[in-house]
């Protein structure tokens, strides 16, 4: 049996870690969206299937007798239409989702079911950090009037899409400390969030608390209807149950 491991996170890269130690046959899959992607313990192909049909063709082709998911939570269209093929053609599905993020006594949160919702509630003249990627950047053109800085992982090949705002790049993981020093620097007034959940990037939510820093949080995207799990101890068990 060929494990197929949709991958992109921290717990992809675990899962990939313990497959890969224990012998598992399992190709991982990466959309390529960053361009020096960190490395995975599995042979690994990278980039778009080339939609529904080609994601079918390659299932066949690669001999894939089972599907986990351990893409990110916002990635929902490759999730959806995963969970959707593989029930379709009785393949096992496995989607790991780490739990969502919820706010502690100090934060001060707004929840948010979309980019452009952030704008009803960020003042004119505000300096707004944008953690929420290049992806989906378009989303805050109704941010007129506020001064952006939007985080990226890779140097940009294309300009800022606005004319208030610049792009910042960093790498993650970041400190508390590190990121609290940043938005001091910075003058940050406001914080933009996806709740993508999770140890490795809640470090800036930890100091927007510790500054006293308002944050507009995203909600997530449904998810599929699928057999889930929410650790990578328990992906691996359901890989071992196959
Ligand atoms: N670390 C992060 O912060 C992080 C990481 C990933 C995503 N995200 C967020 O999630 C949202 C959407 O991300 P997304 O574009 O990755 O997902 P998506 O919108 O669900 O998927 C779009 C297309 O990307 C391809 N794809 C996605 N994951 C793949 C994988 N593991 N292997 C091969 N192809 C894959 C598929 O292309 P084909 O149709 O050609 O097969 C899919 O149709 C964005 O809001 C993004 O910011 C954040």
């Amino acid at each position: 049996m060929t494990l197929l491991l949709l991958a992109g996170t921290a717990e992809a890269q675990q899962v990939a870690r313990i497959l890969s130690m224990k012998g598992h046959a399992a190709i991982a899959s990466l959309v390529g969206a960053t361009r020096s992607p960190r490395a995975i313990d599995l042979p690994t192909r990278i980039g778009g299937f080339g939609g529904e049909a080609g994601f079918v063709l390659y299932l066949e082709s690669a001999g894939i007798t089972a599907v986990l998911d351990a893409t990110h939570p916002f990635a929902a269209r490759i999730s959806d239409r995963t969970a959707r093929i593989c029930a379709a053609r009785g393949l096992p599905y496995c989607q790991i989702l780490r739990p969502e993020w919820s706010p502690e006594a100090d934060d001060r949160w707004t929840m948010i079911a979309a980019e452009e919702e952030a704008a009803a509630y960020i003042p004119a003249g505000a300096t707004v950090f944008l953690a929420t990627g290049r992806q989906g950047l378009a989303r805050f053109s109704n941010l007129t009037g506020r001064h952006l800085i939007c985080r990226v992982v890779d140097p940009p090949e294309t300009a800022f899409p606005f004319a208030n705002g610049k792009f910042l790049v960093g790498r993650p993981p970041f400190t508390p400390e590190a990121e609290r020093e940043l938005f001091e620097r910075l003058g940050v007034d406001w914080l933009v969030v996806k709740n993508a959940g999770g140890r490795a990037s809640e470090s800036k939510l930890v100091a927007a608390r510790a500054c006293g820093l308002p944050v507009a949080m995203i909600a997530r995207p449904p998810q599929p209807v699928a057999q889930r799990v929410a650790t990578v101890a328990a992906a691996i068990d359901w890989v071992q149950g196959l």
